[in-house]
């Protein structure tokens, strides 16, 4: 690319200058989010780093990242043929594969829908207002007595270790229509893996780009690829289990719903797009794993700030106790009444930026951003940690605040505020489960804090630092709980 063409009137991308073979590796090092924040003062919102031989370009600033994912989107819509995404979900995910934009469509619109029917559809269950909040309202409860008796037996827990056991239900009631103890082996050996899946799978891994770092002997991209694996045995063994007992005038959960349009198909044979029966029913897959590793985050880290900020979890339990009260779980509906929390959760998001990149995507054509040329085939990381950094955008940035989310008189969230976060990115490759993310957070989140006091565990101080990855994780803890006076109205 250093030596190609530049069109008539564009300028050549600004950027360090790359070393032989192993290109900027050096200067992107072990957080790249810091880094190429760093990098992006010194060179702009559009610039180029190579890592290997194989030249990035890094979007920054809210305004550009908006021109080139939503105005600029179809161009900014592909996925980069990297190393380990042919090792994720046999190479066939809706997220991280290379499908071409006719097949990627259909099987988003495909994946979108089946979430629709069995998570947000109003009415679809009968004393809830959807799936979604009847299995978060029931694995939140369960939530709040496995931490107690866990509380009881040793006297504290790790907050990971138990949340995503409990997000994981939620998501496997949806996809399979079933759940798991907070003890069994099968699932906990599974869902405990999802650090060192993110540590590979995030922005910039070397060995995605330098071919020769995957010959040499590599314990985590060994780990890697067990994980898959496993992952993929998983799911598998429940859609044949599905395939064994479909009826298709009993349609149970998302993997009925794939099974069954492979069928419908079949019957029709004008169908413009053909996308096999691998890749629909392998939809269920990315379902799965996006459901849980995201969400758990999110609420572990929410965990972790409440036991940092103890003024700021007091407010909000004050919050649940006036709006909710403390005789019945909280629901979807209490969500505007519930400012404060709603703030708290858009500050996680901003203040830890959990994940600090988008998936990477790459450019389908030529294009240019910014006056820049781009060519086509060329890998884009979004930088979202700097978009919910800049002091261009906010006060104070590395400071924690929900109330910057809230009107002068604490009593109104700011809609336009709020808006500004980018945690999901945007445009046409934004993420799907969105409304489900946010559902869930805030749900999981108000029946923890109407319930339970989480603390640190003396000797044990918190350890905030993330640890870098697709989403990145803080320390595995050790933290108390203690429960709060329960079903007495004041
Ligand atoms: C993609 C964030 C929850 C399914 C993404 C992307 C981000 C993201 C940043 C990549 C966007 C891009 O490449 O530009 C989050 C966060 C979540 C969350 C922060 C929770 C707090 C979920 C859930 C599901 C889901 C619950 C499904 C049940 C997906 C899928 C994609 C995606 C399928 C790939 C879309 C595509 O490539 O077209 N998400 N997500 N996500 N997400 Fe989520």
């Amino acid at each position: 690319y250093m030596h190609t063409e530049i069109p008539e009137g564009l300028k050549r991308l600004p950027g360090p200058k790359p070393l032989p073979i192993i290109g900027n590796v050096l200067e992107v090092h072990n957080n790249p989010h810091l880094s190429l924040t760093a990098m992006s003062e010194r060179y702009g919102s559009v610039f180029q780093i190579q890592i290997g031989m194989r030249p990035v370009v890094v979007l920054s600033g809210s305004e550009t990242v908006r021109q080139a994912l939503i105005k600029q989107g179809e161009d900014f819509a592909g996925r980069p043929d990297l190393y380990s995404f042919k090792f994720i979900n046999d190479g066939k995910s809706l997220a991280f594969s290379t499908d071409k934009a006719g097949v990627w469509r259909a099987r988003r619109k495909l994946a979108m829908s089946a979430l629709r029917s069995f998570a947000t559809l109003e009415g679809s269950t009968p004393e809830y207002s959807c799936a979604l909040e009847e299995h978060v309202c029931k694995e939140g409860e369960y939530l709040v007595k496995q931490l107690t008796s866990v509380m009881d037996v040793s006297g504290s827990f790790d907050p990971f270790r138990h949340i995503v056991v409990s997000v994981a239900n939620v998501i496997c009631g949806m996809c399979f229509g079933r759940r798991y103890s907070h003890d069994d082996q099968e699932l906990l050996g599974l869902v405990n893996l999802s650090d060192e899946f993110g540590q590979v799978v995030g922005s910039g891994n070397p060995a995605d780009f330098i071919p020769i770092l995957r010959y040499l002997p590599n314990r985590t991209m060994k780990r890697f690829m067990d994980i898959n694996d496993r992952f993929n045995t998983f799911v598998q063994k429940i859609v044949s289990e599905h395939y064994e007992s479909y009826d298709k005038d009993n349609i149970r959960d998302i993997t009925d719903s794939l099974i069954d349009h492979c069928e419908d198909r079949k019957l029709d044979e004008n169908a413009n797009i053909q996308v096999s029966d691998e890749k629909i029913v392998g939809i269920v897959n990315d379902l799965f794993g996006a459901g849980f590793d995201t969400i758990s985050t999110a609420l572990s880290w929410a965990v972790v700030y409440l036991v940092a900020y103890p003024e700021i979890q007091e407010r909000l339990h004050q919050e649940l106790k006036e709006k909710v009260g403390m005789i019945r779980t909280p629901r979807l509906s209490d969500k505007t009444n519930l400012p404060l929390l709603e703030a708290f959760i858009l500050e996680i998001f901003r203040h830890s930026s959990f994940l600090p990149f988008t998936i990477p995507h790459c450019t389908v054509k030529d294009t240019s951003l910014n006056g820049y040329f781009i060519p086509k085939d060329t890998c884009v990381f979004i930088n979202q940690w700097q978009v919910n950094h800049d002091p261009e955008l906010w006060k104070e940035p590395s400071s924690f605040n929900p109330d910057r989310f809230l009107s002068a008189d604490g009593t109104e969230l700011n809609k336009l505020e709020g808006e500004k976060v980018l945690v999901f990115g945007m445009g046409k490759r934004r993420c799907i489960g969105e409304a489900i993310g946010r559902n869930e957070v805030y749900l999981f989140l108000a029946i923890l804090l109407q319930r339970l006091c989480f603390k640190e565990k003396p000797g044990h101080p918190l350890d905030m630092t993330p640890e870098y990855g697709l989403t990145m994780k803080h320390k595995r803890c050790q933290l108390k709980a203690s429960l709060r006076p329960w079903g007495q109205e004041e």
